[in-house]
């Protein structure tokens, strides 16, 4: 099957079984000829809990089609690979009660990157889009901030009243991004902004001039005046603004930031996915039902 016959069948048995297909930008761009919604986690979490679709099918990973579930219990949510998120991987259940047990009394949140067993322990969720707001949100000087220690570092920043102690984990692929690399490319290109995640490390932050949540940067480059961008964060993002900006110039680190569990899903496993239904996402009830208060509380604000 060419590629235009598979995408006309996926839209067209999407149609017939009432399924959407929500698909994070770090995903492989193919994908978004497909896709109802495209966005950043925040975006997707919001759709997922709004849609009247009786099936998602998730191209992201798999604390993301945790997520929809936990949202969506009466649904069924699937994920076209079962890729896991190797910074929500960082911390599991055992872990979270004991760095609780070592910091009692003190107000718990946690990045949406976490699977459903630790945002069970949690009090509030929060994205890479709405982290310094959630903190601001708890009217508290203390906070314990899990799993992006990067993350964790970029709201302090923000916040400086507040003591964040984070657990230590971070994104590996993000953590490839070194300061080195962003002065190098501002050398060849001087007027160029430094878009970058805060999931980058703080040598990365400190010398951006944005710093923001996948959607945040590409809105940003859209409204910006500016021609040139160099961008900090997984290629995925890169060739949607080479793609939505011909003539902006979107200028990557290397083609190398690339997440693999993303970039496990294709076109065709998609297809597969609606005509199976292989892959269900299962989240143990007591599990849901702690897990979805963290995400409620988080989507209220
Ligand atoms: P956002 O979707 O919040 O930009 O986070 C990026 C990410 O790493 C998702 O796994
Ligand atoms: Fe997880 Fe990093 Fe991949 Fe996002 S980019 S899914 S944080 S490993």
């Amino acid at each position: 099957m060419d590629k235009k016959e598979l995408i006309e069948k996926i839209n067209k048995i999407k149609k017939q079984k009432n399924a959407i297909i929500l698909a994070h930008c770090y995903q492989n761009i193919e994908i978004d000829f497909v896709a109802d919604f495209v966005g950043d986690s925040l975006g997707l979490s919001q759709l997922a809990a709004k849609t009247d679709a009786d099936k998602i099918i998730f191209a992201g990973v798999y604390f993301m089609a945790e997520t929809a579930k936990i949202l969506n219990p009466a649904k069924k949510v699937y994920l076209p690979n079962i890729s896991g998120c190797d910074m929500a991987d960082m911390i599991n259940l055992k872990q979270i009660k004991e760095f609780k047990a070592k910091n009692p009394d003190t107000p718990v949140v946690c990045y949406i990157n976490s699977t459903a067993a630790v945002k069970s322990e949690c009090d509030i969720c929060a994205t890479s889009s709405n982290a310094i707001e959630v903190v601001k949100s708890l009217n508290t000087d203390k906070v314990l901030f899990v799993p992006d220690k990067y993350l964790a570092k970029w709201v302090e920043k923000n916040l400086p009243d507040v003591q964040i102690t984070a657990y230590q984990g971070y994104c590996p692929t993000h953590y490839k991004i070194n300061a080195d690399d962003i002065l190098n490319k501002k050398a060849e290109n001087k007027e160029a902004i430094v878009l970058s995640h805060p999931e980058c490390k703080d040598e990365v932050i400190e010398i951006s001039d944005f710093v923001g949540s996948t959607t945040q940067m590409m809105k940003y480059c859209k409204e910006s005046k500016n021609k040139e961008f160099i961008v900090a964060t997984e290629f995925g993002v890169v060739q949607r603004l080479q793609r939505d900006y011909p003539n902006k110039k979107i200028i990557p680190i290397s083609n190398e930031i690339y997440c693999p569990s993303m970039k496990e899903n294709t076109l065709e496993d998609i297809l597969y996915t609606l005509e199976n239904e292989n892959n269900e996402v299962k989240v143990d009830e007591n599990i849901a039902k702690k897990a979805v208060n963290c995400i409620d509380r988080m989507l209220k604000i």
